[in-house]
């Protein structure tokens, strides 16, 4: 129980990996708040039959509005912030194409919920945080910043904005006791992303793998020994 009675918010915890962390943070005895443009309940049901208090809130990060109600609907329930998971963001729906077709719109729209949201969210929980002179925000970025993934430039660039506004936030935020990391997570089959990848792609990722099996969920909060088993291939 490493985060007995701490309150986790996860933005994007309705789905995907963001749903895991959710499940994963619960079950280290965190009150979870689950705040998602989706509908959150499904996963505070989920966080509620393991026993640990969950609270819903439909949010979208990208609106300045929702944040702050976000924050301030922890409050009122909880009484607190310890953590911020800024996870949310434009990724599974997207559709892989040269970067000369992508929509000037679907460019600005990453931006708002991959960039923005994160700023927003920071902003929003940093009074609360202030105030007791502790917390953590952790920003969600990926290995495509590192790598450099082709068709797919919007997402990528942001992730790198992810990362310096993670470093830069971190220098800020010390002097009051918040400490500010980010988690670049590998490929990881997470639901809409699978079927946006073709099974070719998916064996590649795999063949270049350290451990030749897919990336899961679980992977992100905790090993999966049965998952490994069954996702392995042979190259
Ligand atoms: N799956 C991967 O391979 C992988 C790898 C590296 C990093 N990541 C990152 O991990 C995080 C989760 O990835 P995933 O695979 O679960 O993604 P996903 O697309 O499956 O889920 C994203 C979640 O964010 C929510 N969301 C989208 N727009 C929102 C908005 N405006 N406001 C609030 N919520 C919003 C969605 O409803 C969904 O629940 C993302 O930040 C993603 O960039 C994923």
């Amino acid at each position: 129980m490493r985060l007995k009675d701490k309150v986790v918010v996860v933005t994007g915890g309705a789905r995907g990996i963001g749903r895991e962390y959710c499940l994963g943070v619960a079950a280290e005895g965190a009150r979870v708040v689950v705040a998602d443009i989706a509908d959150p309940k499904p996963t505070v049901k989920e966080v509620e039959a393991r026993g640990a208090q969950a609270l819903g809130v439909e949010c979208d990060v990208s609106r300045e509005g929702d944040t702050l109600r976000l924050a301030t609907e922890t409050l009122a329930r909880f009484g607190g912030i310890d953590v911020l998971v800024n996870n949310a963001a434009l990724y599974g729906t997207l559709v892989r194409r040269p970067f000369m077709e992508i929509p000037v719109e679907e460019w600005d729209r990453v931006m708002a919920v991959n960039l923005r949201g994160l700023f927003l969210c920071a902003r929003a929980v940093f009074p609360a945080m202030k105030t007791r002179g502790k917390g953590k925000i952790i920003n969600i970025a990926s290995s495509t910043f590192f790598k450099g993934v082709p068709n797919y430039i919007h997402y990528t660039t942001s992730k790198g904005g992810v990362v310096g506004f993670t470093r830069s936030l971190a220098r800020e935020l010390g002097e009051f006791g918040i400490r500010v990391n980010a988690i670049a997570p590998g490929f990881t089959l997470s639901g809409e992303n699978e079927k946006n990848l073709p099974d070719e792609g998916k064996e590649t990722n795999i063949r270049m793998r350290m451990l030749k099996r897919a990336e899961v969920p679980e992977d992100v909060v905790n090993f999966s020994p049965s998952r490994a088993v069954r996702r392995t291939v042979t190259p």
